[in-house]
Formats: C-alpha cells, structure tokens, sequence
C-alpha cells in the first residue's frame, strides 16, 4: 500500500519542535529541573526530539494509559497502564503528550497528577484536533490544529501501523 499523504512535513515538525524546545527552555530557565512525563506510546519520538532541544536541566519519565472501549466507540474514560517511576511532589511537570483529540486523556493526566501536589503543571502537545474538543484543556505549548482527520506518523499510529513514518501522514477512510 502506498505511504499515507503528507500533512506535516519532517522539516515542519523539526522546526515547530526547536521553537517549542526554545520556548520551553525560556519558560522554565529559572525553575530548576522539569519532569517530562512522555504518554506512551505515542509521544516516545516527539519526546525524545523535544527533550534533545531543550537548554534545561530535564527529567525524564514516561505514563501509559489506555482508553476504556465500548465496542468501537471510546467512551471517554481513561485507565492507568504504567505510572511514573519516581515521586512527582514538588517538581515542576510538563506533560508531553502527541496529539489531544477529544481532551479526555489528557484532563484525567493532568487531574491525576496534580492530586501528587507537583510544584506546577503544564501540558506539550505536538497535534490538537480543535474540532473534536469534548473536554476543554489548555494546552501550554502546542505544535499544529488539524482537523478532524485520522494521523499517523512520528509516533501516531493506525492499529499499530504507520508510528515511525518520519512526518505526519492523513489516513483517507479508503486505506482503513
Ligand atoms: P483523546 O481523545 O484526547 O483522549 O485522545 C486519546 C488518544 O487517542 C491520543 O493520545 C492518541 O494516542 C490517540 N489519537 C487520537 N487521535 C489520533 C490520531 O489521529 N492518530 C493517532 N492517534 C490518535
Ligand atoms: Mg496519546
């Protein structure tokens, strides 16, 4: 089957992911270290780009979590898969996520940890499906809105296929 259509170029994801990681760095230059909490599976490339770039001293963990299924539809409800490694009390977070579709995952991440009484939380988005809000969040540092279109690439996957294409592709609703 043929390569998925470009959306989002290497060269453009590379560039985004150096102003966000200058940004960033900017933000927290006074703040000591940042705990990168990267959402697996998908955010593994972003993060490691991201986390390259930064001029701060950085941390880095990882959290899984899986969403809760009726049949096909997705529900909503978020469930922990793996949980960070070490205590987040007093550290300041940023929460590395790939893309925030419906906003669920993302609202349990960030209601989950702050009841862990960090120093601050914030929230790294590389893709932000604007139309498909269901719950609002902010993101504090985002890449690019697309629309309500399936992506893979760049650690996005469709059934596990397509995660390490090196740009971003649209999946047409004939390759499904
Ligand atoms: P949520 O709807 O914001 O909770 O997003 C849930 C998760 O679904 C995201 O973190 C992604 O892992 C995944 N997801 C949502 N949209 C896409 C997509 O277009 N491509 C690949 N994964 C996606
Ligand atoms: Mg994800």
């Amino acid at each position: 089957m043929a390569n998925p259509e470009t959306l989002i170029s290497e060269e453009d994801i590379l560039a985004r992911v150096e102003e966000l990681a200058a940004q960033i760095s900017l933000d927290y230059a006074d703040k000591g270290e940042v705990v990168l909490i990267g959402v697996l599976k998908g955010a593994f490339i972003f993060l490691a780009d991201l986390s390259r770039r930064l001029s701060i001293p950085r941390h880095i963990e990882f959290i899984a979590v899986s969403s809760y299924e009726h049949g096909s539809m997705r529900s909503g409800a978020v469930r922990l898969v793996m949980d960070v490694r070490r205590p987040i009390e007093g550290k300041h977070v940023l929460i590395v996520e790939d893309i925030v579709d419906t906003g669920h995952t993302i609202h349990y991440l960030i209601d989950m940890l702050e009841s862990r009484n960090p120093a601050s939380i914030r929230t790294c988005a590389l893709i932000h499906k604007a139309e498909r809000t269901e719950v609002d969040v902010d993101i504090d540092y985002l890449g690019f809105t697309i629309g309500d279109e399936w992506v893979v690439g760049y650690g996005l996957d469709y059934d596990e296929k397509d995660r390490t294409l090196p740009y971003i592709g649209v999946i047409k609703p004939a390759d499904q």
